[in-house]
């Protein structure tokens, strides 16, 4: 455990993650109390801070502090917000959704390995959930350390990556769950676009892997050779121990860094259960490669 001014700081894994705690983040914060937050983000990849009760407008004031909230297009329930809605909670009358209808179909694709927003040409910095309403069991969230996916490459691998780039979608991970579920609106405001497989933190110069299920396969390369490509980096990457799961309790809210983790949802029996989390996406401020 580490003091850092009006915070604590505690690893909650060898290779990342850090709890913070002394510090009630639903207030508005200075920038001087915010400074040590944002320095133990690029550290730790993953901050989890609990007991944070949070209603809209907190978690709005608190994305604030990070960038550019990204706005929710049309594919989810709160397009048009500031949020990303991840329920089985109809948004209207606060019901159960049934399993089979395709709100909770488009959701299912959140269990594959990703990185919020690398369907943008600017991806994303960060995303904050916070726990709203949780099931009692399951319905984890996990994140995978992509810094240690990058170390663990043989470094004959690193530089055969090192010039490519990838084509990422979002119909490319919606497809994996039910082929053509984007609709036409949806398709248009998200053509492809391009990223490099590596992101360098640009405080400490860490690398990390950036890849994920929007990852579909290389450019200039025959299809199916980038995409064995895609799958022999993913396999790389999901080793047990560059993994953390995250059990929720109400209050939490985690910020993670989509330049360097991946993260997926996991199941939790949403038949017996509720489960309401806010998701608030901050923009980045650089391509990874020009469009
Ligand atoms: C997400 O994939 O952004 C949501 C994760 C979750 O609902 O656990």
């Amino acid at each position: 455990m580490r003091n850092t001014g009006s915070i604590t700081v505690t690893k909650l894994h060898s290779l990342f993650g850090a709890e913070i705690s002394g510090i009630d983040i639903t207030r508005p914060l200075s920038a001087r109390e915010f400074g040590p937050i944002r320095a133990a983000f690029e550290e730790h990849s993953v901050l989890v801070f609990r007991d944070q009760p949070m209603d809209d407008d907190k978690q709005v004031a608190f994305s604030d502090l990070w960038g550019n909230c990204e706005t929710t297009l049309s594919a989810n329930p709160a397009a048009g917000t500031k949020f990303a809605r991840q329920s089985n909670l109809d948004i209207e009358t606060g019901q159960p959704i049934p399993n089979d209808d395709m709100r909770m179909i488009y959701q299912k694709a959140n269990y594959f390995w990703h990185s919020d927003s690398s369907f943008k040409k600017t991806p994303s910095l960060c995303s904050i959930l916070t726990a709203r309403i949780c099931p009692p069991e399951g319905g984890n969230t996990e994140f995978l350390n992509m810094r240690a996916a990058w170390d663990a490459l043989p470094p004959a691998l690193q530089a055969t990556i090192h010039p490519l780039v990838a084509e990422h979608a979002l119909a490319y991970s919606r497809d994996r769950v039910q082929k053509g579920i984007l609709s036409a609106k949806a398709l248009a405001e998200l053509p492809p676009v391009k990223q490099r497989l590596f992101q360098d933190n640009p405080i400490n110069g860490r690398r990390a892997l950036y890849i994920g299920a929007h990852a579909h396969h290389i450019v200039d390369w025959p299809e199916p050779i980038g995409k064995a490509l895609l799958y022999e980096l993913a396999y790389r990457a999901e080793q047990p121990q560059f993994m953390m799961s995250h059990a929720w309790r109400e209050g939490d809210v985690i910020v993670w860094d989509n330049r360097a983790v991946l993260h997926r949802a996991t199941y939790y029996d949403a038949t017996k259960y509720k489960r309401l989390m806010q998701r608030t996406t901050i923009g980045g401020d650089r391509m990874t490669v020009p469009q």
